[in-house]
Formats: C-alpha cells, sequence, structure tokens
C-alpha cells in the first residue's frame, strides 16, 4: 500500500494556496505578456520569461474588483483568498465561512455569473472579473424575488447557509429562468444545509420560475 504520511504533512492548506498564489502569479504575468508584441525568440524571450517567473508578494498587493457592479480596490496579500478580501478588507460578511476548505457551499458567489466557493479562490485570481455577493440581491431594503421566495416558502431556518445558497439558485436562475427540480437540486448540490430546508429551497426556486414563467 502506498505511503501518503510524508506527502499529506507537507500539504497544509497554507502551502497549497502559497503554491497557487505562486502559480496565479506566473500565470497573470504571462498574461501580460501576450497582450503586447512578445518576441519569440533572443533578448526579447529571455526578458518575458523573466517577467513570467516574476513573483509578487508576499506583501500586500493592490487589486481591483468589481464587487456588485462597483469598483473596489483592495490591498491583500496574494495568498488571501476571496472570502477573506470579501469579509475583511470589504467588510462584506454576508458570504459566511464555514469548512474554509470548499466542502460546504457556505461561501458561494458569482465570479463571472458563474458559483464558486469563495474560500478556495484566490483574491488575485478574482481581479478584473464580476463579483457578485449576497449582499447584492437586495435593491436597498426591497428584497429581490429569490430572496422574497425564501421567506415564503421558509427555506432558511439557522441561515448559516443561505447566502450561499441563494447564490447558487442565482446563478442557476441567471442562465435558466424555469430549472427543473431536478436542475435545482443538481444547482446546489455542493451546499450543505443541516436544517434540512431542502425541499423549502425547490420550492422556492420554483416559485421564482413560476413568476417568470407568468410575465
Ligand atoms: S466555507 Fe467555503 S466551501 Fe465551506
Ligand atoms: S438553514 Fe441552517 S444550515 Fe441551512
Amino acid at each position: 500500500m502506498a505511503d501518503h504520511s510524508k506527502r499529506d504533512k507537507g500539504l497544509s492548506r497554507r502551502s497549497f494556496l502559497r503554491s497557487a498564489s505562486a502559480g496565479a502569479a506566473a500565470a497573470a504575468a504571462a498574461c501580460s505578456t501576450t497582450s503586447k508584441n512578445k518576441p519569440k525568440s533572443g533578448k526579447g524571450a529571455t526578458t518575458a520569461a523573466a517577467q513570467r517567473d516574476a513573483v509578487i508578494g508576499p506583501q500586500g498587493v493592490a487589486l481591483e474588483l468589481e464587487v456588485n457592479g462597483a469598483k473596489r480596490t483592495v490591498t491583500v496579500e496574494t495568498r488571501t483568498t476571496l472570502a477573506e478580501a470579501l469579509r475583511g478588507a470589504l467588510d462584506l460578511t454576508g458570504t459566511k465561512v464555514a469548512c474554509d476548505r470548499g466542502a460546504c457551499g457556505a461561501c458561494t458567489v458569482l465570479l463571472d455569473g458563474a458559483p464558486v466557493c469563495s474560500c478556495l479562490t484566490l483574491a488575485v485570481d478574482a481581479a478584473g472579473r464580476r463579483v457578485q455577493t449576497v449582499e447584492g440581491l437586495a435593491a436597498g431594503d426591497k428584497l429581490s424575488p429569490l430572496q422574497q421566495a425564501f421567506v415564503e416558502c421558509d427555506a432558511t431556518q439557522c441561515g448559516y447557509c443561505t447566502p450561499g445558497m441563494l447564490m447558487s439558485c442565482k446563478g442557476l436562475l441567471d442562465r435558466n429562468p424555469r430549472p427543473s427540480e431536478a436542475e435545482v437540486r443538481a444547482a446546489v448540490a455542493g451546499n450543505l444545509c443541516r436544517c434540512g430546508t431542502y425541499p423549502h429551497v425547490f420550492a422556492a426556486v420554483a416559485r421564482v420560475g413560476a413568476s417568470k414563467a407568468k410575465g
């Protein structure tokens, strides 16, 4: 049987994020070179390789994020997750962190319209992309139709999973305004609710879908 003990000891969440940060930094540098007339050989190639291998951090880097339609600038370390940047630097604490390891979906936000676990997404990877959080659903005091349906269908109990559940459902409804129950089940498969509100969540999404069908 393979002995994974050494490897497991060496792979902490911190080391994973460090290596992911380095990869993201390298990718960002590589992308920046493709937007210019990148020489393919000689001295230019050496310079391009040096840029690609450049390391950003570990001190803070300034990032521009588009959060709920507004441009926001944050200065964070490269290892900072999107969840940490939202909750800490931007004080958007509606996004919850429960497991902090991609297992529960409580931290789900939309990135360019697609649901992601913000605890597993680095803030640097969200730079220049559209981030939508639960705070962006309501218009002032007026709940969005999906939030209203959650209330009316009793789709929330302790509420800890609710922001992530809402964002997964919003992502689904944005791309499929009248999903079947099977499609709702698939959309929230990564959102764990220990209070067992799933049937109420399915009913809430169905209610929004039905109201869209009426026009
Ligand atoms: S807190 Fe991100 S998946 Fe659980
Ligand atoms: S409402 Fe409590 S975990 Fe879902």
